[in-house]
């Protein structure tokens, strides 16, 4: 595996590489499991997977501590070894942004504003800047994100459209524990019964993936049964509970549009852990691990 620290490093290999297919997978590091299946995923679809490895501080709000992101280099690249990458690439602050970076990147019509949006300011714009600056780097043919990040992913598949990027985005379905818990970083911070508790966010889609399956169109409906389960739980504390359109994430209010479908997404604080998953509830109920 190379491992690339500069631009004019990655930009040599990319020249070595011209003809081959390239699956580029973004990431922030601290490597585990569910960027590992990104990993596969992008392998399976191209000739060389390229990882980069790189906390945007763009992304993260003045309220928001940069400095105590989780970081493990080493960890990350025999990780990114172990599953076959290709190339790993690590810039710097410096590369990336220099002293006076002025360009914004921002898909606006709303998509950044509501679920996780709304309480982090300039997130997705953070996100989509530091996004197309890696896409024009790495140039790849294909970009897998994890369906966990659904506004992330809607939000990049737009600029993706719009901006006429030749790129593929290959959205890979959120990997879950036996008892449905979205695997996450964060779920290291769950303990005892806070472990326990986690579940609720899945309990809760599965819940109103249910009553779609049985029928249920009407969103106020949905979200109640949703809320239902999030009520059974004591010591959470619900950030938000919402239906949104699957591509331009509008909430959803009276009868859901069949032909749409929808998304049901949620954040939850369970003891320090903020806890998000989505899932839709046109669609099957996901696959546990064993
Ligand atoms: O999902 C992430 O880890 C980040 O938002 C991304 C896409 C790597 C951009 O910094």
């Amino acid at each position: 595996m190379e491992i690339l620290r500069t631009i004019e490093e990655l930009r040599a290999w990319r020249r070595l590489h011209w003809s081959d297919t390239i699956g580029f997978v973004p990431t922030m590091g601290f490597l585990h499991e569910g960027h590992l299946t990104l990993m596969r995923k992008a392998s399976e679809l191209s000739d060389h997977v390229v990882v980069s490895v790189y906390v945007n501080p763009t992304q993260f709000g003045p309220n928001e501590d940069l400095d105590s992101y989780p970081r493990d280099m080493e960890g990350d690249i025999a990780k990114c070894e172990s599953v076959g990458v290709s190339a790993i690439f690590l810039p710097s602050n410096a590369m990336m942004y220099g002293d006076d970076f002025a360009t914004t990147v921002e898909v606006d019509g709303g998509m950044g504003d509501n679920l996780c949006g709304a309480s982090r300011e300039g997130h997705f714009n953070g996100v989509t800047l530091i996004v197309s600056k890696l896409f024009n780097l790495v140039q790849p043919d294909v970009a897998v994100f994890g369906q966990k990040d659904y506004q992330q992913l809607a939000i990049i598949r737009r600029m993706v459209k719009e901006l006429n990027f030749p790129i593929d985005v290959v959205g890979v379905p959120t990997v879950r524990e036996r008892d449905g818990l979205a695997k996450s970083s964060r779920n290291r911070y769950l303990e005892g019964e806070h472990r326990t508790n986690a579940t609720v966010l899945y309990r809760a889609l599965k819940a109103s993936n249910e009553a779609w399956a049985a029928g249920e169109r009407d969103a106020g409906a949905l979200l109640g049964v949703a809320q239902g389960v999030l009520d059974s739980v004591d010591g959470i504390a619900v950030d938000y509970l919402s239906l949104v359109d699957p591509e331009k994430l509008n909430l959803l209010e009276g009868t859901v549009e069949e032909a749409r479908g929808c998304v049901m997404a949620l954040a939850v604080h369970v003891g320090k852990a903020r806890l998000i998953d989505n899932m839709r509830l046109d669609g099957p109920l996901p696959e546990l691990s064993v």
